[in-house]
């Protein structure tokens, strides 16, 4: 993988030392390994509120009738390519590509939606009640640019309703989205909406785009220059500031649908009206994957400037599962963006309490490890409990289990240990009993 764009800060062999300790081994003095640039561990703690967002992801698709359903991270390369599309950024620069050791060309997923329609027609939930409705929580891969809220290893909540043409779907789905958001207290929202037309209008409209760009080829940015003719949708949602005067003169989709294309935009319309989810018309919406059809859309924080990446976005995408070699199956889905969730939810000062490590802590003073883990043992068939082995004093461990969180201690030295008894202690109130080990279950439920 090219790491042109990648000084990497943390990684590297002949990177200067950044006075953190070295390690010795074999005698050459080593830097310590950090993790991959752009990906990130989440720590117990910050997971407390990643528990709470996924939560809410499978409590709403539950409740609007969508199972759950796996998918390998790993997919043959061909499948990702045909489906996102060639030359799409997520297919070409960005996928994390190997070859395995068999010689079979292999992509980590960017996405779940191509997997996901493969794993519809390969377990044949095509032949079961339509449209199946799926969903899946995970890990993607994109080898982009990192930035907060932008990682090459993320995880997406991802909503498909597979095998259904009503654009009643395409209003469920965002409704699903929003519903989430909402669910995990994000309820200062913007939904943007388009429509980018199917196979059959969207042919002459793009004929007209470029009639209308290419005398101004010239002023446009390297990269919009080079889409013009391949890709000129993307000229509508260019970010560079020398593109943007040209939009407003730009034909657009929304006048030049076909019959068909133009009953589902009114529909789903309709629907959001009545499901009274605000949405503003963009018509420079776009989505950055080919596999688009009609509806697309994309939900912000109110307060974020166009700059902003999305919390979710998504959209129809009719033509996907001919495009993977399979009969054609509409579809229409959403992914949200579980570490963009997670981080605003964190910024807004959403309150969660992260659980300790266990509710009970034992406590042995003195070399008592097998008494320890016995009475842990007894206590763990009403409360998780875990053992301080440490060899320290017992002060010490008794402020190391006030920083760990735990309701009760249960503390004891040798005598007591030969007696089989503990004292357990309650540890917001300081009260301490002695018990019998084996009244511990009773004492602890
Ligand atoms: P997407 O817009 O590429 O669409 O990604 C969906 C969401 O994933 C984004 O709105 C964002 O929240 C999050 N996301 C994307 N890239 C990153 C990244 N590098 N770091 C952090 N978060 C990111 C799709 O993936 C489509 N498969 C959605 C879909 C499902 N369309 C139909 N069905």
């Amino acid at each position: 993988m090219p790491e042109s764009d990648d000084p990497e800060p943390n990684g590297g062999g002949s990177q200067k030392p950044d006075g953190t300790k070295k390690h010795k081994t074999g005698g050459k003095p080593r830097e310590p390994i950090k993790a991959v640039r752009g990906v990130r561990d989440i720590t117990p703690d910050e997971r407390a509120i990643w528990r709470v967002a996924e939560h809410a992801a499978k409590r709403v698709a539950h409740r609007y009738g969508y199972r759950e359903i796996e998918t390998p991270l790993i997919e043959p390369r061909e499948l990702i390519e045909r489906g996102v599309g060639e030359g799409t950024d997520a297919a070409s620069k960005e996928l994390y590509r190997f070859e395995d050791r068999g010689g079979r060309e292999i992509a980590l997923r960017p996405e779940a939606t191509a997997g996901i329609v493969r794993a519809y027609f390969d377990h044949g939930l095509n032949q079961g009640p339509q449209p199946a409705r799926l969903y899946l929580i995970g890990p993607m891969f994109r080898y982009d640019r990192p930035q907060k809220g932008r990682y090459r290893q993320f995880f997406q909540f991802d909503v498909e309703a597979i095998g259904g043409p009503s654009a009643a779907l395409d209003a469920e789905v965002i409704e699903v989205a929003r519903a989430w958001l909402v669910d995990v207290g994000l309820n200062d929202l913007r939904l943007e909406l388009n429509t980018i037309g199917d196979q059959k209008c969207r042919p002459a409209y793009l004929e007209l785009l470029r009639k209308y760009y290419r005398p101004l080829k010239s002023q446009l940015h390297k990269e919009c220059q080079e889409r013009l003719e391949v890709n000129p949708l993307r000229l509508l949602d260019c970010k560079v500031p020398q593109c943007q005067p040209f939009k407003d003169g730009a034909p657009r989709m929304t006048d030049h649908l076909c019959d068909e294309c133009e009953a589902a935009w009114t529909l789903v319309r309709r629907l959001l009206d009545a499901a009274g989810i605000g949405y503003q018309l963009n018509p420079y919406l776009v989505r950055g994957l080919d596999y688009y059809t009609r509806t697309v859309f994309e939900f912000y924080p109110a307060s974020a400037s166009g700059q902003q990446d999305a919390l979710a976005s998504g959209g129809r995408y009719d033509g996907l599962a001919a495009d993977i070699g399979q009969p054609d199956a509409p579809g229409v889905g959403f992914a949200g963006g579980l570490d963009r969730v997670t981080e605003l939810m964190t910024a807004e000062g959403e309150e969660v309490v992260s659980e300790p490590a266990a509710e009970v802590i034992v406590l042995p003073d003195g070399d008592l490890a097998a008494e320890a883990a016995e009475v842990a043992r007894v206590t763990r068939s009403v409360r998780s409990a875990a053992v301080d082995y440490e060899p320290r004093s017992l002060r010490a461990k008794m402020r190391a289990a006030d920083r760990l969180g735990a309701r009760w201690a249960v503390i004891f030295n040798k005598d007591e240990a030969a007696r089989r008894v503990a004292q357990l202690k309650d540890m917001a109130s300081g009260e301490q009993v002695e018990v019998g080990w084996d009244e511990l279950p009773a004492r602890l439920s």
